[in-house]
């Protein structure tokens, strides 16, 4: 009997005294009958102060709302146990990341109260968020590091052979055919360089909220038209073949940058798919919005990518984007100007080498003008 009592004076000290872990008993109903000195530190009580208590006042108000408190011992009482990790209040009002585990305890069947031991892991969680915060930064850093140079890149790039071609201009001693070809190279690539300078600074307004869309009533089908024969050879200097089906679709947008919407994606379908590919334009109408598919039979899009692929800079393939040049910021400005629209846009890929399918929707102009589209004076009529 003596030995008995010395065990369980022993094990009482022992709790009582353990100072890392809160470690109380709750009765039946969820009201604190035992608390020890680690519970003190932890949480702020005096064992007079909160013996009596119910376990929610160590809940937030929003916790105890919810019904948090109530149904952590309903889950114990019914499964034997309950844990979570979660913001717990102290006594003066301060919060700290809690690790709890609520135990049931039985009596042969019958429930005597819970067991509550609570840590505090609040270093370890702010440690664990600075590393996170750490780790985004140092991303952000290299993301910005990697544009700086594909930027360097997609500068100089136009600008060597504007410099090559101007030198030979120089000379004089150039055929007519061979000076022409070298207007249409400085002409190339001093566009190529301008566009580059315009995506630039369509970002930074997009970003600051300074694009505006100078919006009025647009034959979206006689838009897209002009775009494909426009880009068209384009297409034929590399040997991809570009097919199309266009109904007529008449919205309210800006003209200029639906226009940029339609050659972002065909500029993307041509650079990615090969000689004797094909690029497939379809654009149609429901009642109340007009659907554009491009639908290339390129490269494809690797599916851990396809969730970034309208993110800015992000560019799938480093190498095969050097290759291909560009900065990654297509489709992303191609994304904000469709929201800016009213619309949405996807993309969709079975898998590397299979393609890809950028769908985008735009709600129509009310009523009225999507019929006379084709009607319109100067109107290519639509294929058969
Ligand atoms: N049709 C497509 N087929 C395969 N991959 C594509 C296609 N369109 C876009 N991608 C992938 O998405 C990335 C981002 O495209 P985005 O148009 O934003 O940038 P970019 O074409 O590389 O550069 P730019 O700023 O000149 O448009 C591309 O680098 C490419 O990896
Ligand atoms: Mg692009």
């Amino acid at each position: 009997m003596r030995e008995l009592r010395e065990s369980e004076e022993r094990f009482r000290l022992l709790v009582e005294h353990v100072q890392e872990y809160a470690i109380f008993m709750l009765d039946q109903d969820g009201y604190v009958i035992s608390w020890n000195s680690g519970a003190e530190r932890i949480k702020g009580y005096r064992a007079a102060e909160i013996v009596g208590s119910h376990v929610s006042r160590f809940y937030s108000a929003e916790d105890c709302e919810n019904g948090k408190p109530a149904r952590a011992l309903a889950t114990a009482r019914e499964t034997g146990r309950w844990e979570d990790e979660g913001w717990r209040v102290r006594k003066d009002g301060t919060t700290f990341w809690a690790n709890v585990v609520l135990t049931a305890l039985r009596d042969r069947g019958e429930l005597r109260g819970f067991a509550k031991i609570t840590r505090d892991l609040t270093e370890r969680r702010l440690r664990e968020q600075a590393q996170r915060a750490a780790a985004v930064h140092e991303a952000a850093n290299r993301v910005k590091d990697e544009f700086l140079a594909t930027l360097s890149h997609e500068l100089r790039t136009p600008l060597n052979v504007i410099m090559g071609q101007l030198t030979r201009l120089r000379t004089g001693k150039l055929t007519p055919d061979q000076a022409e070809r070298a207007w249409d190279a400085l002409e190339r690539n001093t566009k190529a360089q301008l566009r580059v300078v315009e995506d630039l600074l369509d970002t930074s307004r997009i970003l600051s909220g300074r694009l505006h869309l100078a919006m009025q009533e647009v034959m979206l089908g006689t838009l897209v038209r002009a775009v494909l024969e426009e880009m068209r050879p384009m297409f034929e200097a590399k040997g991809v073949h570009l097919f199309s089906q266009v109904a007529p679709a008449a919205i309210i947008g800006d003209p200029a940058r639906l226009r940029q919407i339609v050659n972002n994606l065909l500029s993307n379908a041509l650079k990615h798919t090969p000689e004797d590919g094909r690029v497939d334009v379809e654009m149609a109408a429901t009642d109340t919005e007009a659907i554009l598919k491009v639908h290339d039979t390129g490269g494809g899009i690797p599916s851990d990518f396809l969730p970034r692929v309208f993110d800015r800079f992000a560019q799938a393939d480093p190498f095969v984007t050097r290759v291909q040049g560009g900065l990654g910021l297509g489709l992303a400005i191609t994304k904000d100007l469709v929201a800016m629209h009213g619309g949405t846009i996807e993309a969709r890929s079975p898998g590397i080498g299979k393609g890809a399918t950028f769908t985008i929707k735009l709600p129509l102009a009310p009523a009225t003008a999507t019929d006379s589209e084709w009607s319109t004076p100067n109107l290519v009529e639509p294929e058969g």
